[in-house]
């Protein structure tokens, strides 16, 4: 396990000495102790990376897809290592960490793949005064921040399209999970990514180490995926130097079931958007609107699926509900359950902190929520499933849109005609239609409104670690 930073390819102690305590969440024990970077680390990484890029943006684009794919390889090669890595510090299931593997080396594969289509356009003006030839060269030094909860796929997300575009990038992981990042690092260098390309320097001083990436001259983007209120800061404070960025933010899924919904369809599809990686997803299913002439149905199987799931540490054997990630968001959740209680929900199953060491909140359902509940408002981001009745799909689809969060929906109804009506009607970026997973790395993720700006991933993703640029010309 490295737990040093990567700057300009060489492993280094932080320059203040600190460190940062790795817990597992399945013991609240420490599990590692990370070096923890200065301001003056995230400058030296920055100062790497700019000085790394000229060159790595003029290598044909054909090298930089191979290093990307080799990269693939080997992460499935080390697949076994990094899950344990994974599970260890985010708690997920190792079922879990392994499919998260996937998925992250499903980015730098797809990404190898679009880094040689990168195209422009050649056009004539309307006047016919002269052509226009549009490029797309890349953007120069990016600053990544990541998020605990997909510790290598968020980090394939970014890096992968960043590089395969010919830029070079500053990894900030998040402090609870750094162990991840740190092994993707050795990794790219292993499969050919020069020194300088990719920094990672964990912190546990996020204030003045992003103040400090962000504020030197030579970075030109950050991309952030996390929650709202961050990334609206990081944005304002990135505005003082009118840097590109992507954003990522929160959500607060609707799960629509309609009359007609196959219904054990849609619990399956329910314990997928709810529980995958324990409730803590962006996209995770976070109120369910279901319609009253099948939601006593659903509501009963839906809780007997749940109560069904084994909580336990993620390397138990059969474990489908890891622990969440921290003491305070166990204590979160209850005070949330606790209140939609007292406002006249009821809990169907679960509903407390499970009584086991470490960090475990029971799989839950509540049932009887009113449309307007408090509980509905904030991304949950655990194991609980609040279910409103409706009557009239419109109302449906109203309650759906009252949230500033526009990332993620599902709807579930036989009728796909209705559900496509439905899907085009909601205001978010990305819908589930009979479906209760919809990420895909060939796929455009992102959200509306306050839920972020900017794609990750699909023919968009590459684009956005980009800069346009066109030439008048005339021959
Ligand atoms: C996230 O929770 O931030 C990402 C979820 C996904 O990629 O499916």
């Amino acid at each position: 396990m490295r737990t040093q930073l990567f700057v300009d390819g060489t492993w280094r102690d932080g320059g203040g000495g600190a460190t940062i305590g790795v817990l597992d969440p399945a013991t609240g024990e420490t599990i590692a102790d990370v070096a923890s970077g200065t301001p003056e680390d995230a400058t030296a990484a920055v100062d790497a990376a700019a000085a790394a890029q000229p060159e790595w943006a003029r290598r044909p684009a054909r090298e930089r897809s191979e290093i990307l794919r080799e990269s693939w390889r080997l992460m499935n090669e080390r697949a076994d290592a990094l899950a344990a890595i994974i599970t260890a510090e985010q708690g997920k299931p190792l079922a879990e960490a392994r499919g998260e593997i996937d998925y992250a080396a499903e980015f730098l594969r797809w990404n190898a793949e679009e880094s040689v289509r990168i195209s422009g356009r050649l056009s004539s003006t309307p006047s016919g005064a002269s052509r226009v030839l549009v490029s797309h060269p890349p953007v120069g030094v990016v600053v990544m921040v990541t998020p605990w909860n997909f510790p290598a796929a968020m980090i394939t997300r970014k890096v992968a399209p960043a590089l395969g575009a010919g830029n070079a990038t500053v990894i900030k992981p998040a402090a609870e999970t750094p162990l991840t990042a740190l092994f993707i690092a050795e990794l790219l260098t292993d499969a050919g990514v020069p020194p300088g390309l990719v920094n990672v320097v964990p912190t546990n001083e996020p204030g003045p180490w992003f103040d400090a990436a962000i504020g030197h001259p030579a970075t030109r983007m950050f991309s952030f995926t996390g929650s709202t209120a961050v990334g609206r800061a990081l944005q304002a404070k990135s505005a003082q130097r009118v840097l590109k960025s992507t954003l990522e933010l929160g959500g607060n899924a609707p799960f629509i079931v309609l009359a007609d919904a196959d219904v054990e369809a849609a619990v399956a599809g329910a314990m997928v958007a709810k529980m995958r990686h324990t409730g803590q997803t962006c996209v995770a299913a976070n109120r369910f609107y279901v319609h009253r002439a099948v939601a006593d149905e659903f509501t009963d199987r839906l809780a007997t699926e749940m109560s069904a799931v084994v909580v336990g540490a993620g390397v138990e054997p059969g474990v489908g509900c890891g622990p969440v990630i921290s003491a305070a968001a166990v204590d979160r959740l209850h005070r949330t359950v606790e209140a939609a209680v007292a406002s006249g929900a009821k809990v169907v199953t679960g509903g407390s902190p499970a009584s086991r060491p470490g960090f475990f909140f029971e799989p839950t359902v509540i049932a009887g929520v009113e449309s307007g509940a408090e509980i509905l408002d904030g991304e949950l981001f655990g194991p609980v499933a609040p279910i409103v009745c409706f009557d009239d799909d419109d109302d449906a689809v109203a309650w759906a849109n009252a949230t500033e969060m526009g990332l993620a929906a599902y709807i579930y109804g036989q009728d796909l005609a209705r559900g496509l009506n439905i899907a085009e009607r909601l205001q978010v970026g990305m819908v589930g239609l009979n479906r209760g997973f919809m990420s895909d790395p060939s796929a455009p993720f992102g959200g509306m409104k306050q839920s972020g700006l900017g794609r990750e991933g699909g023919a968009e993703g590459i684009y956005e670690f980009c800069e346009t640029r066109f030439v008048a010309a005339d021959w």
